[in-house]
């Protein structure tokens, strides 16, 4: 089943410390955004990618898509102050309905088999996430004191892919921005529509290179991958 895919990757990278957006770092010599569209790139059910990227990024990225021959980027597009912002941004310019997914461009080792559930999910019931069982328990805690335990067989870690209906991802951005509601992914968007999201299974491989430790986790995951063939 076609679907399209908005890879936000208009960040700073603050937490990750390195000076400068972290999607240039390298993995395996490789930059961290080139492993994430790569994944898209190969995908033969992607019909287009958008990327939503900083103004000062452009000619760095511009030469690497060229360098890494990735052709499937159909529109550049600005980011903004916020990652929502720079996924609305990404909205704006498809123009027919279908499947929409979102990818943060600091997730490179999301896997096709995820990409394909997510999309059939979405397809039935408009929206669905990946998202993995919570392994730690959770509490809540005000000025360190801690005020509830909360059921760790109810807690989801949220990732990215998530995969919309196009309209349904439209309104939802369209209705944050009158209610001025900032959310940290884009489910929570829909969700307030109201709408229904669907959790898929995935994988805790899916890591987002966040701070500079991320780095080692996302080497020591290629190599376990290379010895698994
Ligand atoms: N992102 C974006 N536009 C923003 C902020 C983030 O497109 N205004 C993208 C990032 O490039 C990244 C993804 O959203 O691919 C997830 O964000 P995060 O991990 O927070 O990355 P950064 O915002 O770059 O990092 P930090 O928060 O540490 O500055
Ligand atoms: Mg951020």
């Amino acid at each position: 089943m076609a679907y399209q895919v908005i890879i936000p990757a208009a960040g700073q990278g603050k937490r990750m410390g390195a000076g400068r957006n972290k999607l240039f770092l390298t993995l395996e010599t490789i930059p961290v955004l080139i492993h994430t569209l790569r994944v898209f790139e190969q995908d033969t059910e992607c019909s287009g990618i958008i990327l939503s990227i900083h103004p000062q990024d452009k000619e760095s990225f511009n030469e690497l898509l060229t360098e890494y021959r990735i052709s499937k980027v159909t529109h550049l597009v600005h980011g903004g102050k916020e990652r929502q912002d720079s996924v609305y941004n990404g909205v704006k310019v498809i123009q027919a309905d279908g499947i929409v997914l979102v990818h943060d461009g600091a997730r490179p080792f999301v896997t096709l088999d995820t990409v394909h559930e997510l999309v059939k999910a979405a397809e039935s019931s408009g929206a669905a996430i990946a998202a993995v069982p919570v392994k730690d328990t959770i509490k809540k805690a005000e000025n360190l004191l801690v005020s509830e335990t909360i059921e760790r067989s109810s807690l989801w870690a949220v990732q990215t892919p998530q995969a919309f209906r196009v309209s349904i991802l439209r309104k939802a951005h369209e209705y944050a921005v009158e209610e001025q509601f900032t959310g940290t992914d884009d489910a929570s968007l829909v969700e307030r529509l109201p709408h229904k999201v669907v959790i898929i299974e995935g994988d805790y491989d899916n890591i987002k290179l966040t701070t500079p430790e991320d780095m080692f986790f996302a080497e020591a995951i290629l190599k376990k991958r290379k010895q698994l063939g």
